[in-house]
């Protein structure tokens, strides 16, 4: 039985090492797609697939109706939505995540963005420093947690919101919870989006939220593009000369906010999950889910119910 992995942006190889141990203990075999550049080459590669670990590598009916054999796709890591659940469902598939295994990783990042942010980029002028100000986190999941975590080390002032997670839990974890999202915005300094690509969420950043940050304020986005208003943040921007825009996920309109230069960032290729730690994390979770889905029926973090 095979189990491939496919992935555009490949996994540290320490991590594909680990995946073939597991893979190989439970008496399946491995194969290996990487950096493909080609939509066919995905599609032949799982025609004799039983089972798939992928990571933001777009899974859609077309590529569900040349793999035959499939059984299941793991997600190695937190969102989904780059995957057809209808069509997985429609085909037969079980569909799982991997959640929390690259949030620390993700976290992290968020703060080598914010330091760069704030010290002008590196361009030698004076900055300013984190200790003090108030971080909103949008969202209070694995990744939200994390930037919590972080943020008191810096001295923040935390402060999160989450539609799915009630104030308590949020409070447990020693962070202020406050209402709504705009409240969130119009009373922080520094904002991290740490929330799914959804029809709720696509385009809800948008320029009347994202004008009521301070005076100097920052949005980290590590999440996904799809949930910024592009055209009304560059319309902002153009506005709001005190405000940054620092983001892991290259914008559509990448070349328009280029103009922005000294306010706005983007690392040329999402690179928040991208250490060898989360790699590994997320690569052997989700050889370990297929082990136990084709082994045991196992359907924890199964998504598409
Ligand atoms: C996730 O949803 O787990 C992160 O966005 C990481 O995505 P990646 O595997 O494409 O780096």
């Amino acid at each position: 039985m095979k189990v491939l992995i496919a992935t555009e942006k490949p996994f540290a190889a320490v991590a594909v090492e680990g995946i073939k141990k597991e893979i190989e203990a439970a008496g399946l075999e491995l194969a290996l797609l990487e950096k493909y550049t080609e939509k066919q080459q995905l599609l032949e590669a799982v025609a004799d697939a039983a089972a798939l670990i992928i990571r933001s590598d777009k899974i859609d009916n077309e590529v569900f109706d040349a793999a035959k054999e499939l059984k299941i796709v793991v997600r190695a890591g937190a969102g989904y939505d780059n995957v057809d659940l209808d069509a997985a469902t429609a085909h037969g598939v079980v569909v799982m995540n991997t959640p929390g295994q690259n949030a620390n990783a993700v976290a992290e990042l968020v703060f080598g963005l914010l330091v760069f942010a704030v010290r002008n980029f590196y361009n030698g002028k004076a900055g300013t420093e984190l200790m003090g100000k108030t971080l909103g986190i949008l969202a209070f999941g694995n990744v939200g947690r994390n930037v919590a975590r972080i943020a008191k080390g810096f001295g923040m002032n935390v402060q999160a919101y989450d539609a799915y997670c009630p104030a308590e839990v949020i409070e447990a974890a020693g962070v202020h919870a406050v209402a709504n999202q705009e409240e969130l915005f119009a009373t922080s300094d520094v904002v991290s989006l740490h929330i799914p690509a959804t029809p709720e969420t696509k385009q809800s950043i948008n320029k009347a939220l994202v004008n009521t940050l301070k005076k100097g304020g920052i949005l980290v986005n590590t999440a996904r593009k799809e949930v910024i208003n592009e055209p009304e943040l560059l319309e902002l921007l153009a506005e709001r000369t005190d405000l940054k825009y620092v983001t892991d996920i290259k914008p559509d309109a990448d070349a328009e906010f280029q103009q922005f230069e000294g306010r706005y960032f983007s690392t040329p290729k999402k690179m928040g999950a991208q250490t060898a730690e989360a790699n590994v994390n997320a690569g052997i979770a989700a050889a370990k889910q297929i082990v136990g889905f084709i082994k045991e029926g196992i359907t924890k973090f199964q998504v598409n119910k």
